[in-house]
């Protein structure tokens, strides 16, 4: 069966959705919110992030770069594999670099690639520091930190940026379903 056959059943186009920003950008929190709005309105998606993927399928990988895009490579392919059985694909990593986001878009398709850029503050990353990694990075514990010792590049040309220390949740979850939902209801 194809993806089209898919797609029809579910009553939906599949679209890949791909956040980009650094750790503590608020990616994975915006990547479920827009879930549960998706979801809500009888939307099939499926979330790929740190939590279910670097513990799992990719556990062998580390951050040098390497490992990182070797990372994204089996993300986009497993992403694509979802896109292919109709199902919206919501990915959340760092991806730090161009090269890096260009590889996962001509692996999953242009005409299906959603670049999102959760453009918060390094500063304002660091503050929040949820999981103290930075701190750590700070002291020297942990290399290769992407922001403070390991390079973050800013998209080009991203679909739409979302800065979380100046948006809240919600709002962010609107844009995003503003330029989503033309495009997963057109059928
Ligand atoms: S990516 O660069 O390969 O895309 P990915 O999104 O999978 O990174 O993983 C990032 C998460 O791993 C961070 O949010 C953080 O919790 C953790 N992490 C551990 N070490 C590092 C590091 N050196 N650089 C960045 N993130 C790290």
């Amino acid at each position: 069966m194809t993806r089209k056959d898919k797609e029809e059943l579910l009553g939906q186009h599949s679209v890949m959705i791909w956040f980009t920003g650094l750790s503590g950008s608020g990616k994975s929190t915006i990547a479920i919110a827009l879930e549960r709005e998706l979801h809500k309105r009888g939307l099939l998606c499926r979330i790929l992030d740190g939590d279910n993927i670097r513990s799992g399928i990719n556990n062998n990988l580390g951050f040098s770069e390497t490992d990182r895009v070797e990372n994204i490579r089996r993300i986009a392919e497993v992403s694509k594999l979802f896109l292919d059985s109709g199902i919206i694909t919501i990915a959340a990593f760092i991806s730090p670099n161009n090269d890096i986001r260009e590889m996962a878009a001509n692996i999953i398709g242009k005409d299906d690639f959603l670049e999102v850029f959760v453009s918060t503050p390094l500063e304002e990353c660091e503050k929040r520091d949820v999981k103290g990694l930075y701190a750590k990075a700070r002291r020297g514990e942990i290399q290769n930190f992407t922001g403070i010792s390991a390079p973050f590049e800013v998209p080009e040309h991203p679909a739409l940026s979302l800065d979380t220390s100046k948006l809240s949740l919600e709002e962010s979850v609107n844009r995003l379903l503003e330029m989503v939902l033309p495009k997963i209801e057109k059928k």
